[in-house]
């Protein structure tokens, strides 16, 4: 599993499209082939990012982690 770690943004975590996920303990269908998670502390969608770190002028550095699930 990859997960991006945008420049100044979210944690991004890339899936097949159609992936089900549990969020508050409710399974939810990913409509995007993405998911993208706050890192900043401000969304209003918690856990999910939802566009408010470019309002708050978030920073962070980029990157990407590599996870190889055994
Ligand atoms: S990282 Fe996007 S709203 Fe927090």
């Amino acid at each position: 599993m990859r997960i991006r770690l945008r420049e100044n943004g979210p944690l991004v975590i890339d899936l097949p499209e159609g992936s089900r996920y549990l969020l508050g303990g409710e399974e939810r269908v990913l409509e995007r082939a993405k998911l993208a998670l706050c890192r900043c502390g401000h969304s209003q969608n918690k856990p999910l990012c939802d566009g408010s770190h470019k309002r708050v002028g978030f920073l962070a550095t980029g990157g990407e982690l590599e996870l190889d699930p055994r």
